[in-house]
């Protein structure tokens, strides 16, 4: 029930609005690094700031503020930071009035250093903190710079609707839980995110619904480690786990498809497979990082499984889910790897035969376990050559899998146009693998179709249409 006073403050709400449109509303600009949990909290920074009168642009220049979401996962990534803060610092030469933000996991780990290394940035707010944008900037248009790196063991942003950004509008994704509390010896993220909390599920499925009936057509629920998303309810003791929030969501319609990432591989239970098998519209495509493929490189990363536990885990996802496709997080030149543990890294993408991975060169983090207990021993130039030989092997091992796919029959959800030729439509298939096709008159993204697969590269299946809707 409204209140009167409700009444008044929405009614002075509205009046500064109004004051506010007259004036033009003030513009931010906003870019994304990292993981994809970034991107989706970048949608909730522009949410809150949509309250607070400002309204997104893609031009820099124009911008009242300029904001960078960052990320510590590996130096380089801090490094790319630090080179794009020249270049607004730059754009401020010719526009002094506007503001510089740096959100995120950089944000986090630094905190105040930021404002001392960088004199031309103005605020700093770490993942947990973004409600409070709007409070800061006020005390950054006053000259008051302003750092917020609290972090939280309760914030979700559960009751915050994200605004879109950069949207294709058939897919999008929903943060379902935040932070994490494995301690893998070689990642910042536990520093930088705090503890792991999950998201209320019932606001999950309001999301989910809601991008539905707004045309959307695959959500991807998103965590740093989304099996163990654990939710109960305080009054009544009702529990969700997540294979249960799968059933929800995919529960919204036939036609909304769901993905999740990610699968730490202890954690992801058979009920999770069996949802998966119960449900055609949740896709056959699980992302289970192994990190290294030798069991004493995995104890001193503390991945609490060795290889002969993940390779029981990948024969149970292919007994109970056929057709599944795994892929992978791939660590060259962990602390200490020799050369024949690296091979075990090697015959592991033979075996678990990934559809694709991502793959990283070791690179120690301030603060993380590995740097406190372990020397950061492998010479560069054996990790990059290492590195080298996984990519490889795993390009080589993605297109025989592509390959396998050659003649068969796949529903592909279309995305939008091809990157190279408008004449093509792109999109992807249950597996998660791309597919181009050629259009067919009167189809448009967000409707899926049948494809024949004809061809391959070790990153894209190539085919053409079947049958449509
Ligand atoms: N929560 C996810 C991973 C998040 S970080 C999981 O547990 O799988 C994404 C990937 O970055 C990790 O899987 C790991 O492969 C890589 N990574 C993390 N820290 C790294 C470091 N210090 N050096 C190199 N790669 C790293
Ligand atoms: Fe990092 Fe491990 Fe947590 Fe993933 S599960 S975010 S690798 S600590
Ligand atoms: Fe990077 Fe933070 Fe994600 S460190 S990978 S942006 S959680």
């Amino acid at each position: 029930m409204r209140t009167p006073l409700s009444e008044h403050l929405q009614g002075q709400v509205h009046e500064d609005k109004l004051i506010s449109t007259q004036d033009g509303l003030k513009k931010f600009y906003i870019e994304s690094y990292g993981c994809q949990m970034n991107f989706s909290d970048s949608e909730i920074v522009a949410s809150i700031l949509k309250q607070a009168d400002f309204s997104p642009t893609k031009a820099m220049d124009e911008a009242d503020l300029i904001l960078i979401n960052t990320c510590s996962i590996r130096e380089k990534a801090e490094e790319t930071v630090r080179k794009r803060l020249r270049v607004f610092g730059k754009t401020k030469e010719n526009n002094p009035g506007a503001l510089i933000g740096v959100l995120g996991c950089m944000a986090e780990r630094l905190k105040t250093k930021l404002l001392e290394e960088e004199k031309l940035v103005d605020i700093v707010v770490g993942p947990d903190a973004y409600r409070d944008l709007p409070t800061l900037i006020g005390n950054a248009s006053d000259g008051e710079r302003g750092v917020n790196v609290f972090l939280s063991r309760e914030e979700t942003y559960a009751d915050i609707s994200p605004v879109r950004l950069d949207s294709n509008g058939v897919t999008a994704f929903i943060s379902i839980m935040r932070g994490c509390d494995n301690m893998c010896s070689f990642c910042v993220v536990p520093f930088t995110r705090g503890r792991e909390r999950s998201r209320d599920p019932f606001t999950i499925v309001a999301e989910a619904s809601d991008l539905f009936e707004r045309g959307y057509r695959e959500v991807t629920l998103l965590g740093q480690n989304v099996d163990s998303y654990k939710w109960a309810n305080e009054n009544t003791d009702e529990k969700v786990t997540f294979a249960t929030l799968l059933r929800m969501v995919a529960g919204v319609h036939p036609l909304l498809r769901v993905r999740f990432s990610t699968s730490h591989p202890k954690d992801i239970t058979d009920d999770v497979l069996y949802a998966m098998k119960e449900y055609d519209n949740i896709c056959n495509y699980i992302h289970l990082p192994v990190q290294s493929g030798n069991s004493r490189i995995l104890k001193l990363m503390n991945r609490t499984y060795d290889r002969n536990w993940y390779q029981a885990k990948v024969n149970r996802i292919y007994e109970l889910v056929p057709g599944c496709a795994i892929s992978s997080d791939i660590i060259a030149g962990f602390c200490s790897e020799t050369d024949l543990e690296h091979q075990d890294t090697l015959s592991m993408i033979e075996w678990a035969r990934y559809s694709m991975s991502y793959m990283f060169m070791y690179s120690e983090r301030p603060g993380t376990l590995a740097a406190k207990k372990y020397e950061d021993d492998v010479d560069i130039s054996v990790k990059k050559r290492r590195l080298q030989e996984i990519i490889n092997l795993q390009n080589q091992v993605s297109f025989e899998h592509n390959q396998r796919d050659i003649g068969c029959l796949c529903e592909v959800l279309i995305e939008g146009d091809s990157k190279r030729s408008e004449q093509h439509f792109r999109g992807r298939n249950s597996q998660n693998k791309m597919v181009v096709f050629k259009k067919q008159a009167g189809l448009k993204p967000g409707e899926y179709v049948t494809v024949r697969i004809e061809d391959c590269t070790s990153a894209t299946l190539l085919g053409s249409i079947e049958s449509s809707p």
